[in-house]
């Protein structure tokens, strides 16, 4: 077994490595559980006690030495340039890459910007709501389908007590602490219990806009999504409005635009009708301005809503509505150059 030893001694002190990876591997080799220097250790459990004394004294310093060694070795490659030219400290830093704002925020930004052009300001609300603001003090009947279970994602076991189904609910803050003229928009995130898909999630954003003042007319609300849609879609746009039904507004409307794809000629965007719809709005219902204590007989208004999702996928040509929510890198760098 010395001759074993006095072997090792020598081999190790004859190593050498060309990198750290290298040097590792001789650590492995000789100082692994299985490597040669620990074999012999296992082997010294067998030889006669007599001799112990003597072997054993041998075998440590050939640990030490092993240890030592390659020690030295992997030290040598910790600050190892791998033959390039030391650090430059004249070289320029480099430069952290700049992130971007996600579509959403950027689309945002652009609709809080045309309509402060007219005048809007913009104000929020919580997203955990109640019954109140989500829905009674907008004219939802108690039976309305919007409140049902399916819609509404409600918190704990309170039935009062609910993420909001849309950005309306703001229109009910604002009025219960403004009073006319009110000029506004209100940006947000909304919740419905709903499937995930390419078209719908359950987690979106919508802006809501409310003007209330003395004579305020439906020709007022035309002309201000006329400049809205022109300004975000470009001078040619054209608008349509298609009579429809919300609780809070009467007479409501849908508004659709001349497709942004194929300017009206048809095509799939726009199923080859030429048009597609962007918000509802309307002239807000005097049992809304009476249940904020807004004197429906000196004030009128005007109210729409329209999904920011919606509004992005439209003017970039996304067609999933789930890559808002993945953070692909891929995707969002695609809107470096878009920052607003
Ligand atoms: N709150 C409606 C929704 O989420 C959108 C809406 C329609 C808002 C008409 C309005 C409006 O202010 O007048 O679908």
């Amino acid at each position: 077994m010395l001759d074993k030893i006095n072997h090792l001694v020598e081999e190790v002190k004859e190593l050498a490595a060309s990198s750290a990876e290298e040097a590792e591997q001789l650590r492995i080799k000789y100082l692994s559980k299985k490597g040669q220097v620990s074999q012999l250790f296992d082997e010294f459990k067998t030889i006669p006690n007599e001799q112990k004394r003597e072997v054993g004294k041998y075998l440590n310093i050939l640990k030490t030495q092993a240890l030592d060694k390659i020690n030295e070795l992997k030290a040598s490659f910790e600050n190892d340039t791998h033959g390039e030219v030391g650090t430059d400290l004249t070289l320029p830093g480099s430069v952290a890459e700049l992130g971007s704002r996600h579509p959403l925020s950027i689309v945002r930004n652009e609709i809080v910007e045309i309509f402060a052009r007219l005048g809007f300001n913009v104000a929020d609300g919580p997203e955990i709501e109640d019954d109140h603001h989500v829905f009674e003090a907008l004219n939802f009947p108690p039976e309305h389908p919007a409140r049902d279970m399916q819609d509404t994602f409600f918190i704990a076991t309170n039935p009062d007590v609910l993420l909001r189904t849309h950005t309306s609910s703001v229109q009910v803050r604002v009025m219960e602490k403004q009073k006319p003229p009110v000029r506004a928009i209100f940006p947000g995130r909304v919740f419905r219990n709903e499937a995930i898909s390419a078209r719908a999630h359950c987690i979106f954003h919508q802006v809501e806009g409310l003007y209330i003042d003395e004579n305020v007319s439906f020709a007022d609300l035309k002309q201000t999504l006329l400049y809205f849609a022109k300004e975000m879609f470009g001078a040619d746009t054209k608008i349509r409005l298609r009579p429809s039904y919300f609780p809070f507004t009467e007479p409501s409307a849908e508004m659709d635009i001349s497709c942004t794809l194929c300017g009206g000629k048809g095509c799939n965007v726009c199923k080859y009708t030429g048009w597609v719809e962007i918000l509802g709005c309307g002239m807000v219902d005097p049992a809304v301005l009476e249940s904020s204590d807004i004197d429906s007989k000196a004030y009128t208004g005007f109210a729409f809503g329209m999904g920011i999702e919606r509004i992005t996928m439209l003017k970039y040509q996304i067609k999933d509505i789930r890559l808002f929510f993945e953070n692909d890198k891929r995707f969002l760098d695609q809107f470096k150059s878009a920052q607003i």
